[in-house]
């Protein structure tokens, strides 16, 4: 049956069933063909994993190297001028997301007690006066608002600014090289002098922690001399970035698809309570980092094909989060759905550090928004709402809003 399916050439990663859905490609190739191999764009072989029960065992194995790009971003060989890597290049110092163990253990081991439950429940108060905050000033702006810059993106940013000890004031610069080096179409040099700005401005801001620390994260690193300037500044670089990006886009793609679920929006607006299952099943059905990539370093079995060593693999978590072998009619945003299982945050040795974190933004946001606007609606035809189909982490550029003034 096999010899049939038509091997993919690039990656089909427009959501071209609607705004919310994984590209049809995607959906045919998981049923037919659920480990597939495929053809990049240079030409390159490689494969391409849609199955739930194989997303997750491959991301539980670790011969499945993290190592396979320049540390930078995941887009290996959709980046202009980027050459296809014939084995796994150096991580920079720092990003522990693209290194393996035991580089990766050591580094993420260092992070852990920060990002416990327990002192994430910590931080759960001030994350909700943080909210409540920005809801005010959003309420003070003229209508329509766009919900990505009064609310989505600056909720996350705040809270990851503090956690860090990165002035909020300096955000115009991280926020815009963040956006920058996670558009799709982009050459390398231009990749590359975002990296550069946002590198040079953590390498400076760790510096100047590690002479005078302060009470934060990153000063807490930053006396630990076993870790170089150089690692700090990965580390920070990625924490911020992972910190404030898919949070923003979960916040406003998740809006938006409620506010075109009205039947749903309704039941989250007469149960408050449901609102932890709510953002679990959002996470799932939205899936805002989706595309993964992996390394094999040996011949593996996975889902009866056989991986060669060597071999580039390409993960769809979207895909994965809408197996009907794992969830019921998947393509169903069901808020009582138990959704917990999705893989959206990942799973192995690398799934999310910000999880438990990224949890309580999102109960705090998504509750909050509901209760303080709840005529909340779109201000223009959602066929105009512009979506982040260019861009390696998946939401909406804008989301124009209105609500009636007595709210
Ligand atoms: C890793 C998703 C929020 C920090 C990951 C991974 C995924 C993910 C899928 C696994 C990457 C891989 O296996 O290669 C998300 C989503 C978020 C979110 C969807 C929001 C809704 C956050 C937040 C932080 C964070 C708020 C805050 C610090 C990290 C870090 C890693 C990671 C440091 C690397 C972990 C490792 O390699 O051991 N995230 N994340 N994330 N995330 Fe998140």
């Amino acid at each position: 049956m096999t010899q049939t399916i038509p091997v993919p050439h690039g990656l089909p990663m427009q959501r071209n069933a609607g705004p919310f859905d994984p590209p049809r490609e995607i959906t045919a190739l998981r049923e037919a063909r659920p480990v597939s191999p495929m053809i990049f764009p240079d030409g390159h072989e490689g494969w391409l994993v849609t199955g739930y029960d194989a997303v997750r065992q491959l991301m539980a194995d670790t011969r499945f190297s993290s190592r396979q790009d320049i540390g930078v971003v995941h887009v290996p060989y959709e980046t202009p001028g980027m050459p296809a890597p014939t084995e796994p290049s150096p991580p920079l110092p720092g990003l522990f997301v693209a290194m393996d163990p035991p580089d990766h253990t050591r580094l993420r081991r260092k992070l852990i007690g920060a990002f416990t439950v327990k002192r994430m429940k910590q931080l759960e108060d001030h994350i909700i006066e943080l909210t409540e905050r920005q809801l005010d000033e959003m309420a003070r702006l003229p209508q329509p608002v766009d919900l990505v810059q009064a609310f989505a993106l600056p909720v996350p940013s705040l809270v990851i600014c503090e956690l860090l000890g990165v002035p909020y004031e300096d955000r115009a610069n991280f926020q815009a090289n963040s956006a920058q080096f996670l558009v799709k179409d982009q050459t390398l040099e231009e990749k590359m002098a975002a990296f550069g700005s946002m590198n040079a401005y953590l390498a400076e801001l760790v510096t100047h922690k590690r002479t005078s620390p302060g009470a934060d994260l990153l000063s807490d690193l930053a006396r630990d001399d076993d870790l170089s300037i150089e690692e700090l500044t990965g580390i920070a670089f990625l924490l911020l970035l992972a910190g404030h990006e898919t949070t923003a886009n979960m916040l406003a793609l998740g809006t938006f698809a409620l506010l075109e679920h009205p039947e749903q929006l309704a039941e989250l607006h007469a149960d408050p309570e449901l609102v932890p299952d709510a953002v679990e099943e959002l996470m799932r059905y939205l899936s805002v980092a989706d595309i993964f990539y992996r390394y094999a370093t040996e011949d593996i079995e996975l889902g009866g094909e056989t991986i060669p060593e060597g071999s580039t693999v390409v993960v769809s978590l979207l895909a994965a989060n809408r197996d009907p072998h794992r969830f019921a009619d998947p393509d169903t945003l069901d808020l009582h759905r138990k959704a917990r299982g999705h893989l959206s945050f990942g799973h192995g040795i690398h799934q999310c550090l910000g999880q438990q974190l990224a949890r309580i933004e999102m109960r705090a946001g998504f509750a909050g928004l509901l209760r303080r606007f709840p005529t909340l609606r779109l201000a223009v035809p959602a066929e105009e709402v512009q979506l982040r189909t260019d861009m390696n982490i998946y939401g909406v550029h804008e989301l124009p809003v209105t609500w009636t003034a007595s709210d």
